[in-house]
């Protein structure tokens, strides 16, 4: 069970919001911001469905690939932040793109991006040539833009990749375990007139620092279990590329594993935590920097609502 990557693609909106900007309209301030979460702006949608992003990521991740949408043999979207209950976001995509494809969507929250890799190198395993994954979100519809502990937070954006069959990938671990109430958003609770209970608002509803813990253990236990499965060392592997939601998380987890900084990757500072996009985004950030070299481990690790978490240890395969 394994794939190849043919070619990655990221898409996010135009518009850049500064930390100073929120601090006109919410009590917070840059120096709060870039302390205690690493973000000086983030990108957030104007005018951009999530389909929009999620169709910008996929187009460049195909035009590196050198696939068609006529060659495609799924398309698989992780996402919380679906422009519609139903239609999927893989089927919108499929419709933009003009594919023909069997698409659907999955939600594993910000590890939403690696439950699509395992997902498709099980479908390559299968009948499956090339499948097009992508994780999109579009978090700030879903804000509530009167709470500063979640808003200053979240962004959106897309990363998508280009999978065939090949044996890049070495080893995973996927969890998922209680805790639904620590971080949710709840779906909109419709009008029945006979519905008695108080609902919830639609909105991001965390428990930050109940999150914060679970994830640098997630992240230091998985990335540990990943790396060990693939017969490797952290020394032996050459890129790091952790979800983006909080750089004192990336940071603890660099100081338990000995992790060259440099070889840690973040874009959280002008990029914000997009979710199932984020490690979709800096993978795409680094397979066009030229910093690969063929036979280069890399690990992934995310972390989320669910809750979640997953890691994957690639090999990278430049031929
Ligand atoms: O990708 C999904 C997974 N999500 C995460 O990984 C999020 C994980 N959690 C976190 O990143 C952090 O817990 C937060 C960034 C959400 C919060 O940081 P914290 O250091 O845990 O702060 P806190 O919740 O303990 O709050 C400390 C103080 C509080 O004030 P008091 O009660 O001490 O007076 C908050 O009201 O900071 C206050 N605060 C803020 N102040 C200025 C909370 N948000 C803000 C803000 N600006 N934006």
């Amino acid at each position: 069970m394994s794939f190849k990557i043919l070619g990655t693609g990221s898409c996010l909106p135009k518009r850049s919001v500064t930390n100073e900007e929120l601090s006109q309209f919410l009590d917070t301030s840059d120096e709060w911001i870039s302390q205690r979460v690493g973000i000086k702006a983030r990108r957030i949608c104007t005018t951009e469905t999530t389909a929009d992003l999620a169709v910008g990521a996929a187009k460049a991740a195909m035009e590196m690939s050198g696939v068609t949408a006529d060659e495609l043999d799924f398309i698989l979207c992780a996402t919380v932040t679906a422009d519609n209950t139903t239609p999927s976001l893989a089927c919108s995509v499929q419709s933009m793109i003009g594919a023909t494809c069997p698409s659907m969507d999955i939600n594993a929250a910000c590890s939403g991006f690696i439950y699509l890799l395992e997902t498709a190198a099980a479908f390559l395993s299968m009948k499956h040539e090339r499948i097009l994954i992508i994780g999109a979100e579009r978090l700030t519809r879903v804000v509530d833009w009167t709470d500063r502990s979640t808003a200053v937070i979240f962004a959106d954006g897309a990363g998508a990749m280009v999978l065939g069959k090949g044996d890049s990938y070495i080893s995973s671990k996927l969890v998922a375990k209680g805790g639904d109430t620590v971080l949710s958003i709840p779906s909109f609770h419709g009008t029945s007139p006979f519905y008695e209970v108080e609902p919830k608002k639609p909105y991001v509803h965390m428990s930050g620092q109940e999150v914060f813990k679970f994830a640098v253990n997630a992240m230091c236990n998985d990335l540990a279990d990943v790396i060990e499965a693939a017969g490797l060392t952290m020394d032996d592997i050459a890129w790091v590329i952790p979800h983006q939601a909080n750089a004192r998380i990336i940071d603890a987890a660099v100081r338990k594993f000995g992790i060259k900084p440099e070889r840690c990757l973040k874009n959280i500072e002008t990029t914000g935590n997009t979710s199932a996009a984020s490690v979709a985004i800096l993978a795409d950030e680094l397979f066009r920097s030229g910093k690969l070299k063929d036979g280069d481990y890399i690990a992934m690790a995310a972390f989320g609502a669910g809750l979640t978490s997953a890691a994957c240890v690639i090999k990278w395969d430049g031929n």
